[in-house]
């Protein structure tokens, strides 16, 4: 406990927490949600700040942006301020920011921060301030992205937050442009080549930030060349409308509207089932091809309350495919695909966010011994290794960065 606080109070910046330092200096989305999670056990109020910063840079069309940046520390994350340029954008907010987006993990974290201290979050009217940020974002990926299957859908890698999985490697390999400036690789300063994505990668990264942000990032260029259904994404939007509804019924608001979103979002998932695979998959939108890979995003959907595939996920999970029990944690892919990689960011790790996803769901099912063994793992491998960024699933070993807060975040969550 006194460990994972100290590596959080190490990268807290006075309003936010930076995922690690060196690695990731600015303050990333989806990373505050899971590290407000874990921050509501050591002071509320900070947990709750940490939620009101990425809010604040909301942008006027609800959107919360993927990075808020620390414009001082440009010159060391790629890419940053200088290449978003955010400001001339109509409609971003005063801080600089990238103009993607990440996983809607958010109402989920408020809920969560809310019940840990009531009264505080009262004295600081935290929940209806919160409560509005999060209509607007929801209400921005209902108006802006979703698609005629009732799906939320991803426009970069970047914004499902696994970003070299192999649900991406077809859809990026139809692309055949590629970023023609320089790639600058600032990353590779802070971590192992081996562990990162591949320069290659990187090349479609930036082509299509690029082209993403010279439209203003205004969701409208027709014929974009990456429009992807990733279940996790989807997952904890439908999760989050739950969550969300619970809030509106605190606040004295109709939880039903955020219901019946969250069972339209659950059967339109169904179009993303494979059931000789035994797990929920991606779909390019732009070729209609659903990518045929097991990976932890397709066992995401775990968390929806009235999931029809409950079942054969929970075997998926126990099978040789993720090997729970047996593995580190849950492996991001495939242990048998010949596409997983042990060492390699979202192509095989194991990490700690997923994990822990992956430990409440089963928890709430009932499953509480498996529950509480991967929560046991997780916080004997933070502590072992100083908080790795994830880990190998076949060796435990540290892979990515270290002191990674939402490693010790959602160890700290698991101590409760
Ligand atoms: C990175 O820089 O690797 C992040 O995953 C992008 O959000």
């Amino acid at each position: 406990m006194a460990a994972a606080t100290r590596v959080l109070a190490r990268n807290w910046r006075g309003s936010y927490t930076v995922p690690a330092a060196g690695l990731y200096p600015h303050q990333w989305s989806w990373d505050s949600a899971f590290i407000a999670i874990g921050l509501r056990h050591i002071s509320p109020r900070r947990a709750q700040q940490e939620l009101d910063t990425i809010f604040s840079a909301q942008w006027a069309d609800g959107r919360l942006p993927q990075i808020v940046f620390n414009p001082r520390l440009d010159v060391h994350y790629s890419p940053g301020a200088a290449f978003w340029r955010s400001e001339r954008i109509p409609g971003s907010p005063p801080v600089p920011t990238s103009g993607l987006i990440q996983p809607p993990n958010h109402a989920l974290a408020v809920l969560l921060v809310h019940q840990a201290d009531p009264e505080a979050s009262a004295r600081r009217r935290f929940l209806p301030r919160a409560y509005e940020r999060l209509l607007a974002w929801h209400g921005y990926l209902a108006d802006r992205r979703t698609d005629p299957s009732g799906l939320v859908h991803v426009l970069h890698p970047w914004e499902s937050g696994m970003d070299n999985s192999p649900y991406w490697d077809a859809p990026l390999a139809a692309i055949g442009e590629t970023f023609r400036g320089d790639i600058p690789r600032p990353d590779l300063d802070h971590a192992d080549a081996s562990h990162r994505p591949s320069n290659a990668e990187y090349g479609k990264y930036l082509y299509l930030a690029a082209r993403y942000r010279d439209h203003d990032c205004d969701d409208r260029d027709a014929g974009y060349p990456f429009v992807l259904e990733d279940p996790a994404v989807n997952a904890l939007y439908a999760r989050s409308e739950w969550a969300l509804g619970r809030i509106a019924e605190l606040l004295g608001n109709d939880p039903a509207p955020h219901a019946d979103r969250a069972h339209a979002l659950t059967e339109a998932l169904e179009t993303l089932w494979a059931p000789e695979l035994g797990c929920y998959v991606a779909r390019d939108v732009v070729s209609g091809e659903l990518q045929p890979y097991r990976t932890v995003s397709g066992l995401a959907p775990l968390l929806i309350p009235d999931l029809p595939h409950t079942d054969e996920l929970l075997t998926m999970l126990e099978s040789e495919h993720f090997g729970l029990g047996q593995a580190a944690l849950v492996p991001s892919h495939d242990l048998t695909a010949p596409t997983f990689d042990s060492s390699r960011y979202w192509r095989g790790p194991s990490w700690f966010n997923t994990a822990w996803l992956i430990a409440e769901a089963l928890h709430e099912r009932g499953f509480h011994d498996e529950a509480r063994s991967l929560a046991s793992q997780m916080a004997d491998l933070g502590l072992e290794h100083d908080f790795p960024e994830y880990v190998d699933p076949i060796s435990g070993e540290p892979r990515g960065t270290l002191r990674f807060s939402w490693t010790a975040a959602l160890s700290l969550d698991l101590y409760e």
